[in-house]
Formats: C-alpha cells, sequence, structure tokens
C-alpha cells in the first residue's frame, strides 16, 4: 500500500532556561490509506509533541530540527511556508485532543465550530456549513442534532463533547486524523464507544488514522501498525500481530505487562514499570532504557542499540538480538490481548 504520510527523522528540541530539552530524537513512522498506526509509550516520552509536528503546530521556544521530513502529497511541510500549512491542517490531516472542553471554544456553539473548518477549507457558505455541521452531528451519533447544534460545549457530557470534537476533525474529509489520548479522560464504556465510533468511521471514509495512547490494551483491536516510544525516540515498530505475540524489545514488554488479561490471574496485581525515563536535557550514551532494563548488559551503558529488522518490516532497537548474544526470548504474550482485525 502506498503511504500518504511518511516521516523521517523528526527531531524536536525545545530551548529552555535550563537547556536544549530534545522531545524527539529522531523518528520514522508512515501510514497507508486507511490505516492504524498507534503511538504507544509512557508520559513525557514524545507522542503529543511528534503529533503537534506532524500537524505543524509546534511554537517557540520549539523547533524542528534540521533534517526532519514530514512528507505529504510530495512535499516536506518541514520546507513549506505556512500557507501550505493552513491548507493541510484541518483540511487534510485534523487532530482530535485528550481534553476536549480545553481544545473546544467555550463562546461558540459546537455547530459554528464544525462549521468554520468548511467556511474556511471548503468554500461553503454559512448557511451549508450548519447543515453540514448538523449531518456530521448526527454522524458521530448526537441525538437530536439539530437542536444540539446550536448549544455550546459545557452543555455536553464528556464523551458527547469527545464526539463533536470528532465531527469537526472529520468536517473537511481529512486523510488523516491524529487521535491524541481521545479516550484518557472518559469511563471505560464511554472510551470503548468512542474507539468503536473511530473504527466505523475509518471503515466507511478510509480515513488513516495515528492513535496516541499510554495504553497498549486501547489499542489491540484497532491498530495496524503500532510504533512503541521511549524518551523521544521509537524502540520498537511492528504489525499489531507481532507487538502483541513476538515483541522484541524489553521496554515493550514492560508495557505488555502492565496491561490487564482476561486470561490472566485477575488477582495478580498489575506490574508496573519500574524506575523513571532519562532527562531529555542529557546526551544519552548508551541504551536509554539501561536504567530499568533487567536485561541490561555491559555494551547497552556504553554503547547505543542499533536497530535489527525481523521479519515483516519488525523493528526493534536493542542489543539483544545482536548475533553474538545467547539465549531465548525471555517474553512472549501468545497474542492474548491481540483481537485480530476482520
Ligand atoms: N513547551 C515545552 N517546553 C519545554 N519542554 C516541553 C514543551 N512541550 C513538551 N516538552 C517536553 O517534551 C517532552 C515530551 O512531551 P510530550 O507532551 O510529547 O509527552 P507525551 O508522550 O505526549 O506524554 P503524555 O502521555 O503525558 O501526554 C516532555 O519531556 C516535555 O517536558
Ligand atoms: S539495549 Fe540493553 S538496556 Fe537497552 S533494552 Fe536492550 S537489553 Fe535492555
Ligand atoms: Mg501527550
Amino acid at each position: 500500500m502506498n503511504n500518504i504520510l511518511e516521516v523521517k527523522n523528526l527531531q524536536v528540541s525545545y530551548h529552555t532556561y535550563a537547556g536544549e530539552v530534545k522531545a524527539v530524537r529522531g523518528v520514522d513512522f508512515s501510514v497507508s490509506e486507511g490505516e492504524t498506526l498507534a503511538i504507544v509509550g509512557e508520559s513525557g516520552c514524545g507522542k503529543t509533541v511528534s503529533a503537534k509536528a506532524v500537524m505543524g503546530l509546534i511554537q517557540t521556544p520549539g523547533v524542528i530540527k534540521e533534517g526532519s521530513e514530514i512528507n505529504y502529497g510530495g512535499k516536506n511541510l518541514v520546507a513549506q511556508p505556512e500557507s501550505e500549512w493552513e491548507k493541510y491542517r484541518g483540511g487534510e490531516c485534523a487532530m482530535i485532543f485528550q481534553d476536549a472542553l480545553a481544545a473546544l471554544n467555550p463562546t461558540l456553539s459546537v455547530g459554528k465550530q464544525i462549521a468554520e473548518n468548511l467556511i474556511i477549507h471548503r468554500n461553503c457558505n454559512k448557511r451549508e456549513a450548519m447543515e453540514k455541521a448538523v449531518e456530521l452531528l448526527e454522524k458521530v451519533g448526537i441525538p437530536e442534532a439539530d437542536k444540539r447544534v446550536k448549544q455550546y460545549p459545557h452543555e455536553f457530557s464528556g464523551g458527547m463533547r469527545q464526539r463533536v470534537m470528532i465531527a469537526i476533525a472529520l468536517a473537511c474529509n481529512p486523510k488523516i486524523i491524529i487521535a491524541d489520548e481521545p479516550t484518557t479522560a472518559l469511563d471505560v464504556t464511554i472510551q470503548a464507544q468512542i474507539l468503536e465510533l473511530l473504527k466505523e468511521l475509518q471503515k466507511e471514509l478510509k480515513t488513516s488514522i495515528i492513535l496516541i495512547t499510554h495504553d497498549l490494551g486501547v489499542v489491540a483491536d484497532m491498530a495496524d501498525q503500532i510504533a512503541v516510544m521511549y524518551s523521544g525516540k521509537i524502540i520498537e515498530k511492528g504489525s499489531g500481530r507481532d507487538i502483541f505475540y513476538h515483541p522484541r524489545h524489553p521496554y515493550t514488554w514492560s508495557l505488555l505487562n502492565a496491561v490487564p488479561r482476561l486470561d490472566g490471574d485477575r488477582k495478580k496485581n498489575l506490574v508496573s514499570i519500574e524506575g523513571t525515563p532519562p532527562d531529555l536535557l542529557l546526551e544519552l550514551k548508551g541504551c536509554p532504557f539501561v536504567e530499568r532494563c533487567a536485561h541490561c548488559m555491559n555494551i547497552c551503558t556504553r554503547q547505543a542499540p542499533p536497530t535489527f529488522t525481523f521479519e515483516n518490516e519488525h523493528r526493534a532497537t536493542c542489543w539483544l538480538h545482536h548475533e553474538k548474544v545467547q539465549g531465548e526470548y525471555p517474553f512472549e504474550t501468545g497474542g492474548a490481548l491481540c483481537v485480530e482485525k476482520a
């Protein structure tokens, strides 16, 4: 399948009083039409910064560093003027944020907020845009859409507000939707409904989705590809099946251990990952996971691990896969978390 978005060597830094925070340190990923890429990792690993970079939303003191590429429609957007970004943002690629209340404008009716995008990107007049807004609210499952379209964000429940965010993102029929922790603030039932809605819409509209989460469990039955991020880098990437059945990186093993399993011993406590990620102000010499890794070897402290490629373009950046390292993989999930896509 052809990639519609290709991100290469993305590096984003924040110049702060304390020094340069290297938030994203050379990240590569791509998405093809109708595909879901999940970006998974702990708090602070650079998921949102990567997403904002792809949306052209990095603001001072942040910079996208030279050598970074965000390729869309035959162009590297990093090298384009703001006018190109404006066409792409909202029109071609839209973002759904975790906190819908903060992302929505409290002083505008939801209808006007949906219509805004249609007027800017699709040359609709106000009446057409409002009609389309009602259709979109219906599409995302908001009852009495013709009345609700005139209401303000505070008049909606958390789950309904997230549906409004999805309607805004869908307004211009974008090719890509980036959903940054879209369900974290919601309770479990509503969470499942929102993910189901995203899946249905994706099937119907063939939109590509970049789904960002700290919880591998959330993406188990949705992601075609999974990129696992740690301290500003992608340390493992593969198909959903490979990540769940044959994970190759100790950090991914820890993340999988932290997901509740239906087939496991329910009395067993969930395993949290001990320790903290490295300070992003520091230059890292060896493997970034070294302080927390149960499989750490001498070389891991001295030299950054190379990336090893396995079948099906599954990749992992860890010394354990070097030919000189003997032993069996200490972790197999049996894929119990993975529900294969129909
Ligand atoms: N405006 C900023 N100024 C300085 N540092 C920043 C800024 N924005 C982000 N960072 C730093 O970049 C790093 C990555 O942040 P990011 O928001 O991408 O994390 P995340 O993976 O999305 O985490 P979470 O799961 O908590 O949302 C963090 O260490 C953060 O402190
Ligand atoms: S390179 Fe070494 S420290 Fe890093 S994850 Fe692999 S085994 Fe652990
Ligand atoms: Mg984030």
